[in-house]
Parts: structure tokens; sequence; C-alpha cells
């Protein structure tokens, strides 16, 4: 009875990997696939222990290669990111958010934040850990039709609010942050400037992104697995000492205890995928957003900040209302093999939290598996044919089976075998 139970499990694990990494078309903007050869770093014995504190400085005993691992993969990322300090301990973007607005806000201060709908990620609002840790959540002005921060109302705000922190980036981002028009207003009132890079974090690496520790940012907060495409995980970079060592004093013991040792040789590996392939990568990364937006505005499509060139980043917005809103649009393209995610969009009040007007599209993940340009268009045509033209999902879906057989192993990788370990025998696909 007890082999019923694990047969079920080896099933349904064969049955996601088949469905998510070889059948379906998948556009979820915060998601990516790492490399074989990531993959196989994954599976160490560095999940099964413990090392709290710095490389060399631990309270665990048996830490010494996990010290060694640990410290170049800070080293690497610095390189990468041109960071004086590195610290790869936060488990995710949110912790890292959390030790980021604990470490440089008292109770009761300010943060100036864009808001949700403008796409803001939850854990920078009242309702996530902003909120929980008790610290005021003030509107940083936005203009919707532009999909940017206002940067001349937000100066007066920040004139207005003295803001401990102001946070930029976000979870729907199409263009550059205002990092450098806010630095000097920031300065004049005392405001630390906090930006979440967990998005872009691969476009940042590849170059193909404002560098926002070069514009005066006084700490990046990211996760480790979207645009940049490694195993989930959070990391926090920065030139400023001060913040960092403030950062550093909270993210253990306050926000992680065991920082989940076995992606972090991953994540070096990753870092080094990114510093050899990672401007290839992004380039085509943002060439296939455009592409992507582009077509389906001319095939009819209400795609976001159409006057100024709908992206320059990894995502495509779309106002979904005219096809049924955004849960209806999306549970469609899932039943065709289409993956994405509904979206909040300007207009949207907290209240459309479930039941959204948008839909974000990031062509990341796709343009991993050596998609381009003309996949785009396909990839719009297919989603013409599932919510415009309503031709029959099953088709659709069979269709896209068949194309993905084309676009089956991750580009931007070392072509390398470690002991005979080829993708094909890795222990992610059981
Ligand atoms: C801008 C932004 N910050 C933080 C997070 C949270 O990251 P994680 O899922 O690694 O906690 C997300 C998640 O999608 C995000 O979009």
């Amino acid at each position: 009875m007890a082999y019923e139970e694990i047969y079920r499990i080896v099933e349904l694990v064969r049955a996601h990997n088949k469905w998510r990494r070889k059948e379906c078309i998948n556009l979820i903007a915060s998601e990516n696939v790492t490399s074989p050869l990531v993959d196989m770093l994954y599976m160490n014995d560095g999940m099964h222990r413990y090392a709290e504190g710095l490389p060399w400085k631990r309270y665990y005993q048996g830490t010494r290669y996990i010290d060694e691992i640990e410290e170049k993969t800070n080293l690497a990322l610095g390189e990468l990111f041109r960071a004086k300090f590195v610290d790869i301990r936060p488990v995710s973007g949110t912790s890292a958010n959390g030790a980021a607005f604990f470490s440089l806000c008292e109770r009761d201060d300010t943060a100036l934040v864009a808001p949700v709908y403008a796409g803001s990620h939850v854990s920078h609002t009242k309702y996530g850990i902003l909120g929980a840790l008790g610290i005021k959540e003030e509107e940083l002005p936005f203009n919707p039709e532009q999909m940017r921060v206002d940067i001349d109302a937000s100066i007066k705000r920040i004139k207005e609010k003295k803001p401990k922190i102001i946070i930029l980036g976000g979870s729907v981002i199409l263009f550059r942050q205002p990092v450098k028009e806010l630095r000097e207003v920031a300065n004049e009132v005392g405001s630390y400037i906090i930006y979440d890079a967990a998005h872009v974090l691969g476009l940042i690496a590849g170059k193909q992104f404002q560098d926002p520790l070069a514009e005066g940012a006084d700490l990046v907060t990211s996760s480790t697995h979207k645009t940049f495409p490694g195993p989930q995980g959070g990391v926090a970079l920065s030139n400023n000492q001060e913040v960092f060592k403030k950062f550093r004093r909270y993210i253990f013991p306050v926000f992680v205890s065991n920082h989940h040792l076995h992606r972090l040789a991953a994540t070096w590996a990753t870092t080094i995928e990114m510093k050899y392939f990672g401007e290839e990568y992004a380039k085509n990364v943002i060439k296939n957003a455009k592409a992507l937006a582009s077509e389906l505005h001319s095939l009819g499509f209400k795609v976001l900040a159409e006057k100024y060139g709908f992206t320059e980043s990894h995502q495509v917005v779309i106002d979904v209302r005219n096809l049924g809103g955004g849960s209806y649009v999306a549970t469609q393209l899932e039943m065709c093999n289409i993956i994405t995610n509904k979206n909040m969009i300007p207009g949207d009040t907290p209240d459309k939290v479930r039941e959204p007007s948008g839909l974000r599209l990031g062509v990341q993940e796709m343009t991993r598996y050596g998609c381009g340009v003309s996949e785009m268009k396909y990839i719009a045509e297919l989603m013409e044919k599932a919510l415009i033209k309503k031709v029959d999902k099953e088709s659709i879906k069979n269709e896209i089976i068949e194309f993905r057989k084309n676009f089956q192993h991750v580009k931007y990788t070392f072509d390398i075998e470690l002991n005979n370990l080829t993708e094909e025998k890795l222990p992610i696909l059981i």
C-alpha cells in the first residue's frame, strides 16, 4: 500500500516535469528554467546541512566546502553586478526585502512605494512585509500611460513626506526606474533608495537594463530565479557599507536561520553562465519581448504603453477586459498549454486582486529554450487563435506540443558533460 503512494508521488512529479518543461509555452514573467548544469549542481548534500553565520565563522561544524562555495558565490555575484558587498543568504526576494526594510526603518517610519496596480510587489505594501513591520506605506506617484514613476510628482512627494526608504522596482517593470533622478532629493531628505531587481536581475547581469547601484541605489534586493536563471533564492547587493552592515546584522538571525545551502553552488554556476552568456541572452529577451508586444498589438490586443514602444524589459502587459478579464483569459490559455498569470493594471482597485483586468507575459523562459522573433510572432498568433478567433483549444494544445519538440534544450549555458551526466540522465527527470 505504501508503494502506491510513492508511485503516485513519482507519477505526479514526472507529469509536472513533462507538462511544464516539454509541452507548454511558459510565459510567466517571474519564472525561468535552470540549465542542466545548474540542475545537477542543485541536487547536493547541502540540502541536509546547516551553516548559520558567515563563511568561516559558522555556528555549526562541517561546513568547510560550503564556506568556500558561499564565499565564491558572493564574489562572483559581486564581480557580475559590480557590487562591493553581496549577501546570498536571503532564501527569497521576500526575505531580502524583509531584512532590507527591517534594517533601514523603525516602526512608524514612512516608505514611499508605487501602487500595487503599478506593479509593486505585495511585500512592498501594507498587505505584506512592510505592513507586518509597522512601516507606513505612502504612494509614489505613477504615470499610468507611461507605466513609469512620475519623476516631478515623486520629487515633490519625497520633499513633503521625507520617507526613510524609497522602494523602486516591482513585479510589473516595463521600463527603467528613476534611480538617478531621485538620488539628489533622497540625499536632501535623508532617504535610502532600495531597488527591488527581482524581475530584471538577469537583464542587469547582461548589461541590457539600468545598473541600479551605479545610478545610486543604496541596496538592491532580488530573487535569483526570474530573468536571472538560477535556482529559487534571494540576494542583496550594495556599494554602501553602512547600509550593507545593517542588512547583514539582521538577515541572520531575524530573517533566515538555515539559508538553504544546496542552492549556493547552483547560483554560483548560474552567475558564471551569466558572465559568459548573459549579454546575448538579455539582448534576445528584450528583442523577443518587443516582438511579442508589437505582434499582439497588430493582431488587436490592447498592449500597454504603446506610445513608449510597449516594453524595454522581458515583460509585456495586456489589458484583457474586452476578452473576459485576466482570470478568465489566463484559464483559457492554460487549456491550450500557454501558461501566463492574471495581473492588476492601472485603473484596478485593490479589491480587483482576484479578478484583475490584465495579463502579464514574460519571454525569458522561451528565449532560454531558443525561441526568437519569428517564434514570438507565432506565439502571438496562437494567442489570437485561442482568445480572439476562439479556435478549438485541444487543437491549439496539440499544435503547441508539436512546436515545443523543437525547443527542448536550454541555451546560454556551457556545453559540457560532467561524469557523463547528460540532460536526459539528470535526477530532475527521474
Ligand atoms: C518585485 C518582486 N520582489 C520580490 C518578489 C518575491 O520574490 P520571492 O518569490 O523570491 O520571495 C517578487 C515575486 O514575484 C517580485 O516580483
